[in-house]
C-alpha cells in the first residue's frame, strides 16, 4: 500500500496523522493508497506558493514554457504503460481504454508545446495616423482546477497544460476516486522542470477544499468539471468574487440511427458509445434514436450484443467492461433503473441489476443495460453516468432531431446516415457542442473545442486554442509614434481629417 503526498510549493507532504482518505480499487475493494485529507493551513501554503510562484513564472517566455510541457509528454510516454495499469487499478476502466486517458493528455502536452511557438495575438492598423495596435494575451492569476475521477489524467492535463502555457500557477484538486493518477501526472511535471509553486496538487473533498478554492479572492479562475448541479454551486461561488470560471458539466447524449444507416457500424458505435467507460463519460450516449424501419432489428441485435459484453476486472485482456467507479455509484444507476420500471414504465430490454457472481462478488459492477422508452422519460432526461441506454423509436429525421435537442444537455450527439443531406442539416441543427457523422458520440480530439451548450457548460471550451480564451485575458495595446495628442473616434471624424477635406467628386458639382 502506498502513502501518497499533496504536492505543495515543490514539496510532497505526505497526511498529519488522522488526516487521510483511502483510495480502493472499485473491483475488488483493494485498499491501494492512503492520502492527506487536506485542512485550511495546508491549502493556504499552497495558495501562498501559487501566488508567489506566479510572480515569476508569468515572465518566463512562452516558448520555454511549451518546453517543459514537451518534457513533460516525453515523461508520459515512457511511463504510458505503467500510468495506465495505476489508472485502471484505481477507477476500473479497462486497459485499452486507461492508455486511451494517458495518450490524451500525452497529445494534450505536445499539443500546448507547439501553442509555444505560435500564442498568437492580433497584429493591426490604427484608425489614427502613426499609430500601430496589437493585442497579447496575459495570464491571469492563480487557477484552481477541480476534475472528475472518469479521465483521471485527460482531464486534468487540458486543464493544466494551457494553464501553465499561458503563464498561470495551478492547484489542482482531484477527485479523491482518481488521487494515484493525479500524482503521477504531477510528478512528470515535477521532473520536466516546472518551478516549485508553479504546480500544487492538494487532495480533499468538493465541500471542503473545493469550496474554500473557490471562496478565496488570492484564486482568480476557477475550471471546473463535473455534475451540473454541483457546477451550478461553483458559477454562484465564483460570481462572488468575479472569478473566470470554466464550467465542464453533465450531457444526455443521443446516437441518431436513420433507417438508411451501416446498421453495423451503428451497432458498433452505439456499443462503444453506451457501455465504454462503463457509460460513465460525460459525452457516453445514453439515448439512441432509432428509426421505425429499422427499430426492431437493430434493437435485437443490440440486445444480445450487450449482453455479450463481458464485465470483469479492468486488467485482464479479455474484459470489455469494467466497474462502476463506487458502491454508491451503482446504487444511483440502479436507482435510475427503479425509476425506468416504476415511473416512467419504460420496458427494460436487458440487464438492471449489479453483477455479483464470482469475481465479480468485491467489486461494483452492474450488467449493460437498455431500455424501450420516449422522450419524455426521466431515465431519457437525466444523466445517470452508468451503463444505461434508452433506446426512442422514431418516424422520421425531423423527429428524430427534435427529440435529439429535447435535452436540458447539449455535450454530444450523433447521427448514422448515407444521407448527406441528413447529415449536412443535423451539423446545422444538432443543438450540442460537439456532432459527429456516423462515430460515435464519444472520441473527442484535443486540438478540437470541447464542451457543451445548455446546462452542460457557460460557454467556455476545452482543448485546442479554444482553451486559451479561459486561460489568458487579452490586452490591447496602442502605440503612438505621431508624437502627438491624438483623439480615437474625435480626430477621425474632425473637419480637419484628409477625408473630410478631399475634392467632392466631380459628378456633384452644381447638383
Ligand atoms: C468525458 O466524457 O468526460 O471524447 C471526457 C471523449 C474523450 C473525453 C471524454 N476524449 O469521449
Amino acid at each position: 500500500m502506498k502513502t501518497g503526498a499533496n504536492y505543495i510549493g515543490g514539496k510532497w507532504q505526505v497526511a498529519v496523522k488522522n488526516r487521510s482518505f483511502e483510495n480502493h480499487d472499485p473491483a475488488t475493494g483493494q485498499l491501494l493508497s492512503v492520502y492527506p485529507e487536506t485542512r485550511r493551513p495546508e491549502l493556504e501554503q499552497a495558495i501562498e506558493a501559487a501566488e508567489a510562484a506566479f510572480k515569476t513564472w508569468r515572465l518566463v517566455p512562452v516558448a520555454r514554457r511549451g518546453e517543459i510541457l514537451l518534457k513533460a509528454m516525453r515523461l508520459l510516454e515512457t511511463r504510458k504503460e505503467e500510468t495506465a495499469r495505476a489508472m485502471t487499478r484505481e477507477m476500473g476502466k479497462i486497459l485499452t481504454e486507461t492508455r486511451g486517458d494517458v495518450q490524451e493528455a500525452i497529445d494534450t502536452a505536445f499539443y500546448y508545446a507547439g501553442e509555444g511557438r505560435r500564442f498568437f495575438g492580433q497584429t493591426t492598423t490604427s484608425e489614427l495616423a502613426d499609430k500601430f495596435a496589437m493585442s497579447v494575451r496575459m495570464p491571469v492569476g492563480v487557477c484552481a482546477l477541480v476534475t472528475p475521477w472518469n479521465f483521471p489524467m485527460a482531464i486534468p492535463s487540458w486543464k493544466i497544460f494551457p494553464a501553465l502555457l499561458c503563464g498561470n500557477s495551478v492547484i489542482l484538486k482531484p477527485s479523491s476516486f482518481t488521487p494515484d493518477s493525479a500524482a503521477n501526472l504531477v510528478q512528470a511535471l515535477e521532473e520536466a522542470g516546472v518551478p516549485p509553486g508553479v504546480v500544487n496538487l492538494v487532495y480533499g473533498g468538493g465541500e471542503t477544499v473545493g469550496k474554500w478554492l473557490m471562496e478565496d479572492p488570492r484564486v482568480s479562475l476557477v475550471s471546473f468539471t463535473g455534475s451540473s448541479a454541483v457546477g451550478a454551486k461553483v458559477g454562484a461561488l465564483c460570481g462572488k468574487t468575479f472569478k473566470k470560471c470554466g464550467l465542464e458539466m453533465g450531457g444526455k447524449n443521443a446516437e441518431i440511427v436513420m433507417d438508411d444507416a451501416d446498421l453495423e457500424l451503428a451497432m458498433e458505435g452505439a456499443l462503444w458509445g453506451a457501455f465504454g467507460t462503463t457509460g460513465q463519460r460525460c459525452t457516453a450516449t445514453s439515448r439512441l434514436i432509432v428509426h421505425e424501419k429499422v427499430f426492431k432489428k437493430f434493437t435485437s441485435e443490440l440486445v444480445d450484443r450487450a449482453r455479450a459484453l463481458r464485465v470483469g476486472y479492468g486488467l485482464d485482456p479479455d474484459t470489455q467492461m469494467g466497474p462502476l467507479i463506487s458502491q454508491a455509484q451503482r446504487e444511483r444507476v440502479h436507482r435510475y433503473v427503479e425509476i425506468g420500471l416504476r415511473k416512467d414504465k419504460a420496458r427494460l430490454l436487458t440487464g438492471g441489476k449489479a453483477l455479483t457472481q464470482g469475481a465479480l462478488a468485491q467489486g461494483s459492477f452492474y450488467a449493460p443495460t437498455l431500455f424501450e422508452g420516449t422522450a419524455e422519460m426521466t431515465i431519457a432526461r437525466e444523466e445517470i453516468f452508468g451503463p444505461v441506454a434508452v433506446l426512442i423509436k422514431v418516424k422520421s429525421f425531423e423527429e428524430a432531431m427534435a427529440v435529439l435537442n429535447n435535452s436540458d444537455y447539449g455535450l454530444s450527439g450523433s447521427i448514422y446516415t448515407r444521407d448527406v443531406q441528413r447529415a449536412m442539416r443535423a451539423i446545422r441543427d444538432m443543438q450540442t457542442g460537439i456532432t459527429y457523422i456516423n462515430a460515435p458520440t464519444i472520441g473527442a480530439e484535443v486540438h478540437l473545442p470541447f464542451g457543451g451548450v445548455k446546462h452542460t457548460g457557460n460557454g467556455h471550451r476545452e482543448a485546442g486554442t479554444a482553451a486559451l480564451e479561459i486561460f489568458s485575458e487579452w490586452k490591447a495595446v496602442y502605440i503612438d509614434y505621431s508624437g502627438k495628442l491624438q483623439k480615437a473616434q474625435i480626430d477621425t471624424h474632425s473637419t480637419a481629417t484628409p477625408l473630410a477635406d478631399a475634392p467632392k467628386p466631380q459628378w456633384r458639382k452644381g447638383g
